[in-house]
């Protein structure tokens, strides 16, 4: 079954209830959803392998150890990934990144594919798939398999904050894909919006509310 992973490290949980807060600005929001990515990925990428490698250092020739393997893929659900994605890479530099444009009927709620662009070899890949949010959990199930159609098989997901309806949903839907997040809350409201949640987090990231 799904393996679930809450980060509960006092930092993830010290920048997650600033951002909960209405007081906080665009501007911090931003600033902590980076943060906050950058620590989640440091969990998510834990168990990557490695190669050993020889090296010279300025001392002494030696054997140390790298991460073995093709680049890694972010996969930024549009457009909320797209914060979240910012401090991943502040981890990962060097990853690739396939963007997912999804929108959400807002009668529905169902997920609305309008873009995707992903590297040629991704199937080759480790693709970790973003998204702040995971409420219904209709935007992670489309994009995941939307990537499970185009070949990929190595697959994980993170996001920021979850509903246990929205864990629920994609851990049936995608048994294969482990999640990290750093909350779970416990319901969703009639829009959809994860409750108590944080409001959301596109608008609170780019400021268009
Ligand atoms: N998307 C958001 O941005 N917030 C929610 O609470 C749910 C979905």
């Amino acid at each position: 079954m799904t393996q679930v992973t809450v980060v509960g490290h006092p930092l993830v949980q010290h920048k997650l209830t600033k951002m909960r807060d209405k007081a906080t600005s665009t501007k911090t929001f931003r600033a902590l959803m980076r943060e906050v990515a950058t620590l989640i990925c440091y969990e998510v990428t834990r168990d990557l392998p490695m190669e050993k490698v020889e090296i010279e250092t300025p001392v002494a020739p030696t054997t140390a150890y790298e991460i073995a393997g093709k680049k890694l893929v972010f996969a930024p659900i549009l457009r909320a990934g797209l914060g979240m994605c910012e401090g991943m890479l502040d981890l990962v530099p060097s990853a690739r990144v396939a963007h997912i444009g999804l929108y959400r009927d807002h009668e529905t709620l169902e997920a609305i594919e309008y873009y995707f662009k992903a590297p040629e070899d991704i199937t080759d890949r480790l693709v970790i798939v973003v998204d702040p949010m995971l409420a219904t959990g209709h935007s992670a199930i489309a994009a995941i398999a939307r990537l499970k159609h185009h070949g990929v098989t190595n697959l994980r997901f993170v996001c920021l904050l979850a509903a246990r309806q929205g864990v629920d949903a994609l851990r049936a839907a995608h048994p294969d894909v482990p999640i990290w997040t750093a909350a779970i809350d416990e319901t969703l409201n009639d829009h959809g919006y994860i409750v108590p949640g944080l409001g959301d987090a596109g608008d609170r990231t780019f400021g268009t509310r």
